[in-house]
């Protein structure tokens, strides 16, 4: 049994977090839900250990309830391979009695707690609120964490179009400089990682890279994010903190969606990229900085200056050079070297071999709109990964709104004023897209079309005459 469900009705705001359980009992696993449901929590229920990573991927909860003793892959097992999944969740094993070492174990391996069987529901709700909070310091952290930098290069940002190894010849240049970049482009280009390489191939690879998206903070935090904060400067101000700029030392601090900064706090930006110094939020001295800024926004900034909701002197500041990340669209030659990239990496992750994919399946990918670039197509692969039923991807793992239509089979009025001629020139391009759909099963295809076998094969034999076409399946 697998069902997963959000928080039901009215979505309060202070949704008390995602619970994913993990457990092969389903009436142990329904009672937990409908009391953590009905306790505000966000439920999903996995039966065995593959349906729960699965669900680790796509419903991201913020703690895994995991039985020790389930079918197939263990407990234990789970626990590692969810660690390396998504090292957010964090993890509450549960145990009988008779397997209290395993709790031990499992505490060893990473777990961050453990409950006793039988599971005594309020017992349950002071852990998973103590855990909550845990991971929402977490979260907190999360800027600083990010400093842990992986090691990026260029061989990362894969592409071999023009527009590419322009952008990578560029990065080369600028890398080992201490200047300002603006990195623009649509969502999902790559900015982030063209910073992270920028970083890499910097004078101090090893100083801290720290990211703050300025869309996704609140101002007043985000003043104290970047620039720190003393003792006392507002409620909860218990300690002072240094800023990004002065954690990042002589790293980089990369500002995301810059596009979104307040002017109040762009005005303190400008200040602090000109004269090297923050001053703390409820400070009266300012501190030196010697961090690089690196930006990236989605938006035309310029536009954005013009319609005066981004300072013109800022502007100019960080925008010293400039890197344009182009659209996936516009290079769709990468597209299949991508694919390739992109599923090996998500099936290291997910422990698995990687995937095949079938010509069909590439070529529609090929041609897909990607207005979300290379992170929907990423996404995209990830998901087809999890979810397909066979040993090679085609057509039919990924969704129609993706593909897009498809490419040269899209509807087209026929050239032919002759309507019979017409209709057969439609029928052909459909004919062909089911069939690619289908990876070349011509049974299925015949199935979809809602045709019998033989017909189908009738009607390839009228449309290609002389010729068995594209014959595989
Ligand atoms: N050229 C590339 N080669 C390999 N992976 C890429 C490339 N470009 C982007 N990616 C991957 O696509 C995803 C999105 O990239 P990134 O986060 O850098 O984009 P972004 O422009 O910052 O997006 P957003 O505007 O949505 O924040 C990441 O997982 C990244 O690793
Ligand atoms: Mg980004």
């Amino acid at each position: 049994m697998n069902r997963s469900q959000g928080a039901s009705g009215d979505s309060s705001p202070t949704r008390r977090g995602r619970v994913l359980i993990v457990d092969d009992e389903e009436v142990i696993a329904s009672t937990l839900e409908e009391f953590l449901t009905g306790e505000g929590f966000e439920v999903a229920v996995a039966g065995d250990a593959e349906r729960g990573l699965a669900l680790v991927q796509s419903f991201e909860p913020d703690i895994a309830l995991c039985d020790v003793q389930l079918p197939g892959l263990d407990g234990l097992d789970l626990l590692d391979r969810l660690l390396k999944t998504r090292p957010e969740t964090l993890v509450l094993m549960i145990t009988a009695y008779a397997t209290v070492e395993n709790a031990v174990a499992a505490f060893h391996r990473g777990a961050h707690d453990y409950l006793m069987k039988p599971v005594i529901f309020e017992e349950l709700l002071t852990k998973l609120d103590r855990l909550m909070s845990f991971r929402r310091l977490l979260q907190e952290n999360q800027a600083l964490r990010r400093a842990l930098h992986a090691p990026v290069n260029l061989e990362t940002l894969v592409g071999e179009s023009a527009s590419m190894i322009a952008v990578k010849a560029m990065l080369r240049k600028l890398g080992p400089t201490r200047s300002n970049v603006l990195i623009t482009g649509e969502s999902g280009t790559g900015k982030e990682l063209v910073a992270r390489a920028l970083h890499a191939l910097g004078q101090e690879p090893e100083a801290p890279f720290l990211a703050v998206n300025c869309a996704a903070i609140p101002n007043e935090l985000l003043e104290s994010q970047l620039f720190g904060h003393v003792r006392g400067a507002f409620t909860g101000a218990d300690r002072d903190r240094a800023g990004l700029f002065v954690a990042a030392g002589r790293g980089t601090v990369f500002l995301d969606e810059i596009g979104e900064l307040p002017l109040a706090t762009q005005a303190k930006l400008l200040r602090a990229i000109e004269t090297k110094e923050v001053l703390p939020v409820g400070a009266t001295r300012p501190v030196a900085i010697a961090a690089r800024v690196l930006a990236a926004t989605n938006k035309d900034l310029f536009a954005e200056v013009n319609a005066g909701r981004f300072r013109s002197d800022l502007y100019y500041r960080l925008n010293v050079v400039a890197v344009n990340m182009p659209a996936l669209r516009e290079r769709r030659g990468d597209i299949p070297e991508l694919v390739t990239v992109l599923l090996a990496r998500h099936a290291s992750r997910l422990g698995r071999p990687a995937p095949r994919i079938d010509n069909a399946a590439v070529k529609r990918l090929a041609s897909a709109p990607w207005r979300g670039n290379v992170r929907e197509l990423d996404n995209a692969l990830e998901r087809a990964i999890i979810l397909a039923d066979g040993p090679v991807l085609t057509p039919r793992d990924f969704p129609a709104e993706v593909l897009g239509p498809g490419g040269d089979d899209a509807v087209q009025l026929s050239t032919s004023d002759d309507l019979r001629e017409a209709l057969e020139q439609y029928e052909r391009a459909h004919v062909r897209r089911v069939l690619d759909d289908c990876g070349g099963d011509k049974r299925e295809a015949a199935r979809r079309l809602g045709l019998g076998l033989s017909s189908l094969y009738r009607k390839l034999e009228d449309h290609a005459p002389g010729r068995a076409e594209g014959d595989q399946g």
